[in-house]
């Protein structure tokens, strides 16, 4: 690979991610760097049909189908966005990951937590982000930013998302040169110098 970088944001639903990739987008590009933005799932093409299916299907999805919907859409955006990007020498931000699949999938649904590492490395092909920064949100700020209007994942009540957020928190921990929390209880111009930060040492 040349010269690019990928970099993931993760946290539990209305941490700010998207406010602070945004920024940090916008720091790079000022700066002259070659950014991607992108997201998962549903990045492009086949993932956007994925994404309808994984947050708005009504019925019945158990947890395994829904983790390899995830990953099949993982497995498209590697191949057929994120290499070739890295290829080109472009810093990838991306808005979630793998370790997004850990925490919900893994902790908040209960399937094994192993398993799930293995799938995400057969999905990614071994392929890690260089920086994973998790914004660390409460649930019940969580909850408010979500609001009334809930997608199939945000539908899935408190005790869930007290685990996905046990669950991000728990990574950090077992990956701590990878990942790296901020609280999403900062200013985001605070928060976004922490970024700052994070990334120009790499
Ligand atoms: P999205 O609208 O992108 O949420 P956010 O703006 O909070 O990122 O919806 C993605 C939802 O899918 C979110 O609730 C997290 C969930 N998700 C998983 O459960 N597993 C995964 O592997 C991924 C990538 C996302």
């Amino acid at each position: 690979m040349k010269n690019g970088l990928f970099i993931t944001f993760e946290g539990g639903d209305g941490c700010g991610k998207t406010t602070q990739i945004e920024l940090l987008d916008k720091y790079l590009k000022n700066k002259g760097f070659d950014t991607l933005l992108t997201r998962e799932p549903g990045a492009k093409g086949l993932g956007v049909k994925l994404r309808e299916i994984l947050l708005n299907y009504d019925g019945e999805v158990s947890p395994q189908c829904e983790s390899f919907l995830f990953l099949a859409d993982r497995a498209q955006h590697i191949d057929c966005i994120i290499k070739p990007a890295l290829k080109e020498g472009k810093i990838i931000l991306c808005d979630r990951h793998t370790d997004s699949t850990v925490a919900y999938q893994g902790y908040g649904r209960g399937l094994d937590i192993e398993e799930i590492k293995t799938l995400n490395n057969i999905a990614t092909g071994g392929l890690k982000p260089n920086l994973t920064i998790v914004l660390d949100v409460d649930v019940k700020t969580s909850m408010q930013r979500v609001g009334k209007e809930k997608d199939r994942m945000e539908s899935a009540g408190i005790e869930f998302f007290e685990r996905v957020r046990n669950g991000f928190l728990k990574i950090a921990e077992q990956e701590p040169k990878r990942v790296k929390v901020i609280s999403s209880s900062d200013t985001i111009e605070s928060i976004h110098k922490q970024i700052v930060e994070l990334v120009e040492n790499l």
